[in-house]
């Protein structure tokens, strides 16, 4: 049975969170002296001398709006790296607790979970589908083990999770099962937002970085019960999402429909980039991807890496993470980004 009560650290069931001046005033007054402000404002920007929002609920409601999940079940961070160390800092006791992962996945769950000084448990996805290996999971599975973190779409393999395999681990696992939908917007699948009403145990983390194309804002967001979400709040930094991000984020939300199509062309250039990647010859495979990344196998990866980076050409060199042998990691870019790249790897080839 899933007990939030008892899943919480002790230290921070006891924790008297910090309480800051705007969270302590909320109505409407002409006069702010109570923050140690500057008063005067800044000479470039005036309206940037008062703190944010520290819960963000303007922005939350619009979010709400989109995503018909109540602001209540939502925090907000700075990035969802942050939603990722906040959960670890909440619910493992460091030495002595333990998250469970499946790589070849997202790097930042085992990096927060170092930092924390909580051990990581990994269960390899199946080699042949990069699909969860339920009963790989359920024997590495410990008392302690507090998070399972899957992500899916998956990153850097780009496929997405078996719902069926996500549902087995969720009806049978007690403590919280992280779903990382950053890149959702890119897939065919549902989203698991639909299920927060049936899962207590579930959290479903996704981002602004990806499909809204605002990386450099640091916007993710943790979806949980409320309850789960008060203990998050409880431990954040108060003003974790500053003001200029609340403020683009909430004018963002009003272009769906841009957001919307832009996710469209970026699936067709997918496509395109697949096939002209799979016509080259010393490319050996494609991975099946519902994200807006390709997983491909070359003959030689690291030569294919360098090759491209003298000329310029960044990509993600995967050949040393498991089960990526002679991989890249190839972000969609622009038709024109694209180009670039299919013409230099084919001077690749006549070279
Ligand atoms: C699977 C996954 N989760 C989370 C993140 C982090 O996103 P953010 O920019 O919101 O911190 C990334 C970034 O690449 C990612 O690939």
């Amino acid at each position: 049975m899933f007990d939030l009560d008892k899943l919480v650290r002790p230290n921070i069931k006891a924790l008297k969170p910090y309480s800051s001046a705007r969270s302590e005033f909320s109505g409407s007054a002409s006069v702010f002296l109570d923050a140690n402000e500057n008063s005067f404002g800044s000479p470039l920007t005036k309206w940037y001398n008062r703190y944010p929002d520290p819960l963000q609920w303007e922005l939350k409601r619009k979010i709400q709006a989109i995503k018909n999940v109540p602001a209540e079940s939502m925090l907000l961070g700075n990035g969802s790296d942050e939603c990722i160390d906040l959960l670890i800092r909440a619910f493992c006791e460091p030495g002595i607790d333990r998250i469970l992962v499946c790589p070849p996945t997202y790097g930042m769950y085992e990096v927060y979970a170092q930092v924390n000084n909580v051990p990581v448990d990994f269960v390899p996805l199946r080699a042949e589908d990069f699909q969860l290996d339920l009963e790989g999971i359920e024997g590495a599975l410990t008392a302690s083990t507090k998070l399972i973190f899957l992500c899916s779409p998956n990153n850097p393999t780009g496929n997405s999770l078996y719902r069926e395999d996500i549902e087995m681990i969720l009806n049978n696992f007690d403590n919280l099962v992280v779903v990382d939908e950053a890149y959702i917007n890119y897939s065919r699948n549902r989203s698991f937002l639909s299920e927060l009403k049936d899962y207590p145990n579930l959290v479903v983390l996704q981002t602004f970085s990806k499909a809204w194309g605002l990386a450099a804002l640091r916007l993710g967001v943790t979806y949980a019960s409320p309850a789960l979400i008060d203990v998050l709040n409880k431990i954040k930094p108060p003003y974790n999402i500053n003001a200029a991000t609340q403020e683009i984020a909430l004018k963002a939300l009003e272009g769906l429909e841009e957001v919307n199509s832009m996710i469209r062309e970026t699936v067709q250039e997918r496509s395109a980039l697949s096939d002209a990647l799979a016509a080259l010859p010393f490319v050996q495979k494609i991975f099946p991807t519902d994200a807006n990344f390709l997983l491909a196998r070359m003959t030689d990866a690291t030569a294919v890496y360098e090759y491209l980076r003298d000329r310029g050409i960044i990509v993600r060199n995967r050949s040393n993470v498991l089960l990526c042998d002679d991989c890249l990691r190839i972000t969609v870019g622009t038709p024109g980004q694209d180009e670039k790249l299919i013409n230099a790897l084919k001077e690749y080839t006549n070279a």
